[in-house]
């Protein structure tokens, strides 16, 4: 068995195509994308919404790839490009004939995490536990949609013992197409909440679009669902429904198959015991806040159902830290202040939001530092978006929050509820708020923003690190 992702003649074959070129053995990498594609990579150049790969050939060379698959149709536009092609009718078919002999060849078992919050937390957290029960692969990033799916599969070496995905959705049929190609042993539901809530009429709605993952279950299959949900009824209907026999449940319900029996919440991590189908374990875990007990119990069930060493897994957990952008600490010295930014920049949603909040009720500040919360608006909530917003009032109190910035139109209503309770100021664009921060920080402030990934929260995020460079920089 070659050690090669794919050899040159597997490619041929499964693709169809013929080669253009000098001969090569094969290559330990797939690629869509050449500003993320790696040297010896095989680069397929897909056409998406806006843009087609074909143009971008020269990139792929540049950056090393072993060769391009590329269309029939623009191969004479091609010539005179450096580099191997391996030439297909369609290039997205290719792909997808790749993703479906890798997952016919693989011989271990498969994952597939969907929800409305958590999958990324939940996907590398898995990746974690498994990593030293055997070779194990999993979704980069939030590489959650068709085209991540695609990749995830194509890029699985042959040796997999876990494969983890993340499935995702923006509306109704995605997840249950996506599913079909994944085929996993086991499917987790993280939560359902109202999130992407745009695309559809009702949360009841969404727990169906995240029910079709029951559709790609291999027969016999088993899945995983949050029993403090409120939803879980009727998910667990669902799958009955279907014909799945394998309804396993987690959270703290005390008739959870993977429950928590007792929850320490400390500032910078937690202490668990717990009951993992019928085996208590007691276990530090490595980041913080009760959202993320969750994660993990969905997490520790996997292994334990999958017979994986849980001992080995809840190791392994104990050194797992929030992850950039959900809720990664800095501490920063800027100028003559310190404080501690909790970076949950990259997304929100109502659920998601509460989880932030909580989290920085927790940490108590030193001396007259104060807990400071910046947030932006939660996008594609849908006619009720405004009352989301609102809600968050309750939440800022109470868990004490002693100041708050707003950003964003959809805000102005939090703002309004907050009035007289809370100092909150509020500007409409990232840009205002960064010199606001910068202004009004103090030493010993903890400060958590938070907001959808368009409204450009990492460029906050990015000023307050940089400045801490550039601080360091002057003395
Ligand atoms: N189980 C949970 N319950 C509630 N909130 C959670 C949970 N896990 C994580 N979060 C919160 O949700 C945020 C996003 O987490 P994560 O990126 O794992 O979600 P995701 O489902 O992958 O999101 P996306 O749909 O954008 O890919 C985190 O920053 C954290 O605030
Ligand atoms: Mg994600």
């Amino acid at each position: 068995m070659s050690d090669l992702l794919w050899t040159l003649p597997e490619l041929l074959k499964i693709t169809g195509g013929r080669l253009i070129g000098s001969w090569f053995l094969g290559v330990n990498g797939v690629s869509i994308d050449t500003r993320t594609l790696k040297y010896g990579d095989l680069y397929f150049a897909v056409r998406g919404d806006s843009l087609d790969g074909h143009d971008f050939i020269a990139k792929a060379v540049a950056r090393g790839a072993a060769a391009s698959c590329v269309s029939e149709e623009k191969i004479d536009s091609l010539i005179g490009e450096r580099g191997n092609f391996i030439v297909v009718q369609d290039v997205s078919q290719a792909l997808e004939e790749l993703g479906k002999i890798s997952r016919a060849r693989m011989v271990g078992k498969i994952i597939a995490v969907t929800g409305s919050v958590g999958k990324t937390t939940t996907k590398e957290a898995l990746k974690a536990a498994f990593s030293p029960n055997g070779p194990t692969h999993s979704s980069v990033e939030s590489y959650n949609n068709h085209w991540g799916v695609l990749l995830t599969l194509a890029r699985m070496p042959r040796d997999t013992k876990y494969g983890i995905f993340e499935i995702g959705m923006n509306g109704p049929g995605e997840i249950g197409e996506l599913v079909k190609r994944v085929q996993p042993h086991l499917a987790i539901i993280t939560n359902v909440e109202a999130a992407h809530l745009g695309a559809f009429e009702s949360i009841d709605d969404i727990s169906f679009a995240k029910a079709e993952i029951f559709d790609g279950l291999i027969s016999g299959g088993t899945v995983l669902l949050n029993r403090d949900d409120e939803r879980f009824s009727m998910l667990s209907e669902i799958a009955r429904s279907r014909g799945i026999e394998n309804i396993v449940t987690f959270g703290e319900s005390e008739k959870s198959d993977s429950r928590a029996i007792q929850i320490v919440l400390q500032e910078e991590y937690s202490y668990l015991t717990a009951s993992i189908l019928g085996e208590k374990i007691a276990l530090k875990v490595g980041s913080p806040g009760r959202h993320f007990i969750q994660n993990i119990l969905a997490v520790l069930a996997t292994v334990k159902f999958l017979g994986a060493d849980l001992s080995q897994a809840t190791l392994a957990l104990s050194h797992f830290t929030a992850l950039k952008g959900r809720g990664k600490r800095y501490p920063i010295d800027y100028k003559d202040k310190s404080f501690i930014l909790i970076d949950e920049s990259y997304n929100a949603n109502p659920a998601s939001m509460q989880s932030a909040l909580k989290l920085l009720g927790l940490l108590k500040p030193k001396n007259s530092g104060r807990r400071i919360a910046i947030l932006g608006d939660m996008l594609e909530l849908g006619p009720h978006s405004s009352q989301f917003h609102a809600d968050l009032a309750v939440s800022v109190q109470e868990n004490l929050i002693d100041k708050v910035f707003l950003v964003g139109s959809k805000m102005r209503v939090l703002r309004d509820s907050l009035q007289g309770k809370i100092s909150c100021k509020h500007v409409e664009k990232i840009e205002c708020v960064i010199t606001l921060v910068r202004v009004e920080i103090h030493s010993d402030d903890v400060l958590m923003v938070k907001a959808s990934l368009g409204m450009r929260f990492s460029l906050l995020v990015d000023a307050l690190l940089y400045n801490h460079q550039e601080a360091n920089n002057d003395e």
